[in-house]
């Protein structure tokens, strides 16, 4: 792999300088008013895929936006990888809390990246990072050194639960065949500490609605004589928890798949200080399920969240009203072993049992997705182990990743291959949030890893 590094070295700044071409298009799959961005940024891509010197460059119809493909095979006898990202993202909203504008990619120093990182929205979920791999690809082709097949997918609709994709998945069974599937979605522990992620927490997300009279009413009127939606979703939600932490929906915590005494061990070696984890984000305490850390809270353990709650009167001033209806979207992060069809179902049969005869009350699930595992004894984590562990200098250590990717399951149900989780992300990089940023140190480390990947796994 000599001459690819040389030639990533070669071309880093014109790597990163197409990157920022990609992050320039508001490629927001939730906003209908960016269709057209999302579209030219699969464009975008496509190119990027020829130039770099895939054959069969598709730009993908499905139900929904599409999914660019790209491959190249020189040895069918050889194993095929296939590599998945997304362009899409997430709405750039609070607008008014980035300090550059969301799609004006800029390059700024912090205390984490001294290199410097790239500030946009996608530039580290998950623009910056499947471009690695398109980066990666031209350097191997480039030095005449690609080991094995790849095939590129990268599509179009990840930030709003993939829903074309699963038919996409299914009508393309053979066109995606592979030997494994290759991910930069994720985080590392930091840029001293390399890791792959072994698993994904699952998701099922639900909205609920609680209705009290026909309209609005005047509280002194009517006010405790009469249900009040707010007060009941309120004391509804408080419910879903108790005081150890634990979620109380009968039957959530069947079938989970406890993570050994050896994963407890491998996830309690992650270097964590709580000190610097609550500065990090400002709050002045941690919280969460009695007996677990917090390493393990966020990524081995399932949890429940209110995502937004609203209703009744929230303009300026006061006004003195019992409003009709309160809502609130929740979500709930799944492990291994908890299926969101049946979390979801357990839910719904659940929650209006929380409420008085006074109200009624609608649930209504949104998308969801299955939970992911890779054991350790996959080649796949066996040659991004090598990888990463080559170009870090240092030993890459197993951890699970507490978000989600729901396509992830889907593949290893209709493709029947695993999917390696090796992001080069950190979770201080604010994915979703303003002032999303990549470090450069870690797009080049990522560019420098994956072809070490591709080889390692020709050689498992
Ligand atoms: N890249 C993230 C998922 C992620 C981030 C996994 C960090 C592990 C560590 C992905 O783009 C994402 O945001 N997924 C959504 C899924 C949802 C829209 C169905 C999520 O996790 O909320
Ligand atoms: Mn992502
Ligand atoms: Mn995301």
């Amino acid at each position: 792999m000599d001459k690819t590094q040389q030639f990533i070295q070669e071309n880093k700044q014109r790597f990163l300088d197409e990157l920022i071409e990609l992050l320039k298009i508001p490629s927001i799959s939730a906003d209908p008013a960016y269709t057209q961005d999302v579209y030219d940024t699969a464009e975008k891509v496509a190119d990027f895929l020829t130039k770099a010197g895939a054959d069969n460059v598709s730009i993908e119809e499905t139900e929904g936006f599409p999914v660019v493909y790209g491959d190249k095979i020189i040895d069918p006898a050889l194993p095929t990888v296939l590599v998945y990202g997304h362009y899409d993202v997430q709405p750039a909203d609070p607008i008014e809390l980035w300090e550059s504008g969301p799609f004006e990619p800029v390059i700024k120093e912090t205390t984490i990246h001294p290199e410097g990182a790239i500030f946009a929205r996608g530039s580290a979920d998950d623009k910056g990072q499947f471009f690695m791999h398109v980066k990666a690809f031209e350097a191997m082709i480039a030095a005449n050194e690609l080991p094995c097949n790849i095939k590129f997918m990268i599509e179009g609709e990840e930030e709003v639960g993939s829903p074309s994709l699963v038919n996409y998945v299914k009508n393309n069974r053979e066109k995606l065949k592979n030997d494994v599937i290759l991910i930069s979605d994720t985080s590392i522990i930091s840029n001293d500490q390399p890791s792959i992620n072994v698993g994904l927490r699952g998701l099922s997300y639900i909205e609920v609605e609680v209705k009290g009279a026909d309209r609005d009413m005047h509280s002194g009127v009517y006010g405790g004589a009469v249900p009040n939606p707010i007060n009941i979703l309120c004391s509804m939600i408080d419910k879903l928890i108790d005081d150890k932490g634990h979620i109380t929906i009968p039957g959530f915590y069947d079938n989970i798949i406890e993570p050994t005494a050896e994963e407890r061990e491998e996830l309690a070696k992650i270097p964590f200080d709580v000190e610097d984890y609550k500065k990090s984000i400002g709050i002045k305490d941690i919280q969460g399920e009695e007996g677990f850390s917090t390493i393990e809270r966020a990524s081995t353990r399932p949890t429940l969240d209110v995502n937004g709650i609203w209703g009744g009167y929230i303009g300026k001033g006061a006004k003195t009203v019992i409003p009709s209806h309160a809502y609130a979207k929740i979500s709930m992060r799944l492990v291994p072993g908890q299926d969101p069809d049946d979390i979801t179902q357990k839910f719904v049969d659940y929650f209006p049992t929380l409420a008085p005869n006074s109200v009624e009350v609608k649930v209504m699930p949104h998308h969801g997705g299955k939970p992911y595992l890779l054991p350790t004894s996959h080649k796949g984590f066996k040659a991004a182990k090598k990888a990463l562990s080559e170009t870090f200098e240092k030993e890459a250590i197993a951890e699970r990743g507490g978000g989600s990717i729901p396509i992830v399951a889907l593949f290893e149900e209709e493709l029947g291959t695993k999917s390696v989780l090796m992001g080069f992300g950190l979770d201080s990089d604010v994915i979703h949030s303003p002032n999303e940023h990549y470090g450069l140190f870690n797009f080049y480390k990522g560019i420098e890893t994956i072809p070490y990947f591709y080889q390692y796994f020709v050689q498992e």
